[in-house]
């Protein structure tokens, strides 16, 4: 598999490419499904789960599916109520907000989701050409904590930062509960056949970073560390925003590291010494220019990756519903007929 030798280290003589949230809103297919599920239906019914997760591989032929699911399936298992509101996003109708409401969740991944979860990972693994590998995710755990805490989308992180500032005990306790579920989430989607994992930390930069440095940083660890523990399958870990986060990053326990579109490839290498193998890092919205701006940046960005320890092709952050089709498929073709 072209994903695991690159993530291996190995020499390729090309570069794969996957794009975040390949599943989704911009293709046909998936509204044509969408219509007779909602969406946490669609990712909790395993038969559906991977079928949509199958659309972009059938469609395309990206070097990694990943699995249809959410960051917010393990906080339904915990004990919150989700709903995906139309034009509003996820919503927690009981939000945690009290060190009372932390002592109610559960913190196991012993409910249903879970295991939907997994059964479809191995329909998938079982669908995929063998050459495809296979992402399972989760969120990072502060990521996840500023919906639990938040109970949705939020513009400033005001209640999460409030709780950080005001009630960190609060707050740290949260993550003592999050951090094992999460780490049971990424092992249960390794032994059910995902190949590599990938934690998603969109709201990693959002802190300062001496907060970054307390808040955040030493959970991600402990789920790297915990996930190390039951599973030798390779880690990538994405940070939206981490440009200035990467002398922090350095050190980190994964295979690689994803970068959004505000650094250039090699400066990321150079700041992380060149460690890593680097995934990234396509400014999603060049999707709506046109072949030649496509063709422009890509192919400056596979330059950029082929001095890298190691490069994966992907968007700086997930592909948006506006996107046309046919440019998705100009990328990945693109991307695959580049000689390293
Ligand atoms: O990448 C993939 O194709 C796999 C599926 C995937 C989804 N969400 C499906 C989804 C993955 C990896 C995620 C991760 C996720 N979910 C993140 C981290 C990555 C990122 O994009 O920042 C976050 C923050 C979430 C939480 C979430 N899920 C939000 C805020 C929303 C609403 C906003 C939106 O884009 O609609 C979702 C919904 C969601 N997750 C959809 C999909 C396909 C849209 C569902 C629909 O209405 O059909």
């Amino acid at each position: 598999m072209l994903m695991l030798d690159v993530l291996a280290g190995k020499r390729t003589d090309r570069t794969p490419i996957w794009i975040m949230r390949q599943a989704g809103r911009y293709m046909p297919e998936y509204l044509e499904v969408r219509k007779n599920y909602n969406f946490i239906e669609m990712c909790l019914t395993p038969e559906v789960a991977a079928e949509v997760t199958m659309q972009p591989i059938d469609a395309f032929g990206m070097d990694a599916s990943i699995i249809f699911s959410d960051i917010l399936i393990p906080a339904i298992s915990m004990g919150l109520d989700l709903d995906f509101i139309k034009g509003e996003g996820p919503v927690f109708s009981n939000p945690v907000r009290t060190e009372n409401d932390v002592n109610r969740l559960v913190s196991d991944i012993s409910g249903d989701e879970v295991e939907k979860v997994a059964e479809a990972v191995t329909l998938v693994r079982k669908s995929l050409p063998e050459t495809t590998a296979l992402i399972g995710f989760c969120g990072a755990p502060l990521t996840l904590a500023s919906y639990m805490v938040e109970g949705g989308t939020t513009k400033n992180f005001s209640i999460l930062k409030g709780m950080l500032y005001s009630e960190p005990k609060t707050y740290h306790k949260l993550m003592e509960k999050i951090t094992p579920v999460l780490v049971d989430y990424l092992v249960a989607q390794a032994e059910a056949g995902a190949n590599i994992v990938q934690i998603f930390d969109t709201w990693g930069g959002i802190l300062a970073q001496e907060d970054f440095l307390e808040f955040s940083l030493p959970y991600i660890k402990e789920v790297i560390k915990g996930f190390r523990a039951k599973s030798d399958k390779p880690v990538i870990y994405f940070m939206k925003s981490n440009a200035s986060f990467l002398k922090y990053l350095n050190n980190l326990d994964v295979e690689a590291l994803g970068m959004d579109w505000t650094i250039n490839l090699r400066e990321a290498s150079e700041a992380t010494g060149n460690n890593f193998t680097l995934q990234g890092n396509l400014e999603p919205l060049v999707l709506l220019g046109d072949e030649k701006l496509i063709k422009e940046r890509a192919t400056r960005i596979l330059e950029e990756g082929k001095n890298l320890k190691g490069h994966i092709f992907n968007l700086g952050h997930g592909v948006i519903p506006q996107t046309p089709v046919e440019n998705v498929r100009y990328l990945v073709n693109l991307v695959k007929e580049f000689r390293r």
